[in-house]
Parts: structure tokens; sequence; C-alpha cells
């Protein structure tokens, strides 16, 4: 009982995610690859031709000193500038005069439409301190042109990324694919929560071999393939008259409903609805530990015990409620309902 519950809460939560998985993962391979490619109205700018020679870089050498990792020459904006790369971070700086690179409002746009190649008009650059994750932890700014958003990283003056309606359920399917709800987390199959949901399915697999094991030694485990014992389950109504015959197949429960339902329950078997509640005409098996929750004492002394929770036997067993005989009426009223059943 107790591993099948445990079973259940993890297949639940497991199950879930699967199904999550499956619908994100077939979305994404049946969407339209333009409808959600990020670049689809992008273009890289080609490299612009600078001036020669080159300022003196002296005074570079001699601001970074030892940080120095190298310096190169971009080419995104109308004019290149220098992009010095240091222990601490990238430097931004003009060629000619050399100085301090900052970005103007003109630059910003100027980079943003040689990005684009849609016919939309380019809004004003506007800053954008707190970017989603993905765009950037630093401020951005943003052009929008149509249904596109253009992120300019503001040191740089560079084109971080363009953004649509496709290009954010994409991102949306992916971080339901890949159980991307936490900060930082990121795109990969060995983020946190999926080593979690692994651990998961791995309890679950256990719990449900721990269940077969229990059902298995309680005598109430039916495999597909077993084959009907020798002995009679005889059911009879609230009045003690003759309902009908099965053969024996694991519990009562499994052996009266094998062909058709004719026991409604609502856990399935797991011994904690109480519907498949079942008089004993005679020798009433010990009560189980499951008896004892769902049963009071009474029924207990009555000899009221729980059909999934029994091995069925050459027994004698009453209905124990006028709404399991009402069920049962309807479920055989067409009167195919053989006498015994296989
Ligand atoms: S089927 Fe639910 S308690 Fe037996």
């Amino acid at each position: 009982m107790k591993w099948q519950k445990w079973h259940r809460i993890l297949a639940w939560m497991a199950g879930l995610q699967m199904i999550l998985w499956l619908i994100t993962g077939l979305t994404l391979s049946l969407l339209p690859a333009d409808l959600l490619n990020d670049s689809k109205d992008r273009v890289r700018s080609s490299p612009n031709v600078i001036a020669t020679p080159l300022p003196d870089l002296t005074p570079l050498l001699r601001e970074h000193g030892d940080k120095l990792l190298g310096v190169d020459v971009a080419h995104h904006l109308p004019q290149a500038v220098y992009q010095v790369k240091t222990t601490e971070g990238d430097h931004w700086y003009r060629i000619k005069p050399l100085a301090p690179f900052t970005p103007t409002i003109a630059e910003l746009t100027w980079v943003a439409a040689a990005s684009y190649s849609g016919n939309a008009p380019l809004s004003r650059p506007e800053l954008i301190t707190s970017p989603a994750q993905s765009i950037s932890n630093t401020p951005v700014y943003l052009v929008t042109a149509g249904d596109t958003q253009i992120y300019i990283d503001t040191a740089s003056a560079r084109v971080i990324a363009h953004k649509h309606t496709g290009s954010q359920i994409k991102q949306w399917l992916l971080m339901i694919h890949f159980m991307d709800y936490f900060p930082d987390n990121g795109l990969g199959f060995n983020a946190l929560p999926i080593q979690i949901m692994a651990l998961l399915a791995l309890t679950m697999g256990l719990s449900g071999v721990a269940t077969l094991i229990s059902r298995g030694l309680a005598g109430t485990l039916v495999l597909p393939f077993k084959l009907a014992g020798s002995k009679t389950l005889e059911v009879f109504d609230l009045e003690n008259r003759p309902l009908a015959e099965f053969k024996c197949r694991g519990s009562l429960l499994q052996s009266i409903n094998h062909k058709q339902k004719t026991l409604t329950t609502r856990c399935g078997g797991g011994g904690s609805c109480g519907m498949c509640r079942l008089r004993w005409l005679e020798d009433a098996p010990e009560p189980t530990k499951q008896d004892r929750f769902a049963l009071s004492e009474a029924m207990l002394t009555e000899g009221v015990r729980l059909g999934c929770q029994h091995k069925a036997g050459n027994m004698k067993v009453a209905l124990s409620t006028p709404a399991q005989q009402k069920y049962w009426q309807r479920q055989t009223s067409d009167d195919t309902h053989p006498a015994t059943k296989g």
C-alpha cells in the first residue's frame, strides 16, 4: 500500500513532465523552422574598410598594462573601433581620434538597420536595464521593427539578438522541454531539475517493482498470462441469493472483474476507496491493515473485507451495499452476463 501510494504520486509527477517533453518536442519538430528562427530577418554586416595608418596603440598598452590580452579591430559600426581584450573584460575605443567608445543614438540606429532585412520602420533605441536573462545579464538597447525586437550591447554596440513572436514561442517550448524552470538553469540535459526528474523516475520504477513484489506476496497479483485457477468463487446478492461464479485469478476483485466490470472501484485495487467491500458468508479471513483502515469494527465483525486485498479461492461472498447491487444489476441487465465467468 505504502509503495503503491508512492508509485502513484511519482507516476503523476514523472508522467506529467514526460507528456510535456513529448508535446514540446513534437511541436518543435513539426512547426516550420522559419517560424521559430530567431534570425529570419537578420543580416550579418560585412566589414567596413578602415582608414590607415592606424593610430599609435601605446596609450592603450600603457592604460591596461599587465591585464592586456590583445587588441582587435571591430567592423560592425559605420567606423571601425578597437576591441581591447583584458583579463577584466573587453573595452571599446574609437580609432580616430583614439578615445573610449560610447555608442551614439545614430550609431545604434545604424547598427540595428544594418542587421534588419525587413521593411518595417525602426523605433528609436531604448535602454533596457533588466533584459531577459536569455538575452543578456547587463543592460541593452532595444530597437523594434514591426514584430521584431533587436537587442544591442551597450558597450560594443553589437547586435546581441533578434527576437519575434515565433522565437518567443520557441523559447517557451525549449524552456519546458529542458525544464529550464530556474534562473541560471540553462538549456541542457544535465540541469538540476532534469537530474531530480531522473531520480524520481528511478524511484517510480523501484516503487513499481516493490508494489509488484508486495502484491505477489499477498497473492493479489495477476499477470496477463496467468491462467485461471481451478478454484471457484461464488458471489451472492444482499439477500444471499446466488449471483455468479468466477474462476479465481489473484484477488476477489480481479477475479470478479476479469471479463466484465461488475464491481466498481475508485482506487483500482489500491485498498483505499473501500468500494470493493464484500461480506464473507463463511470463514472470513483475518483483516489486513487496509481492511482495518477502510472498514469499521462492526463491518469487520460481520465478516466484511476489501475484495481487492484478499486472494480468491473456494469461497462464498455477498455484496455488502445497495449501491454495489444496483451497479451489478445495471452491468448485467442485458442478460448476456453468464452465470459462471471464465
Ligand atoms: S478497490 Fe478500492 S479499496 Fe478495494
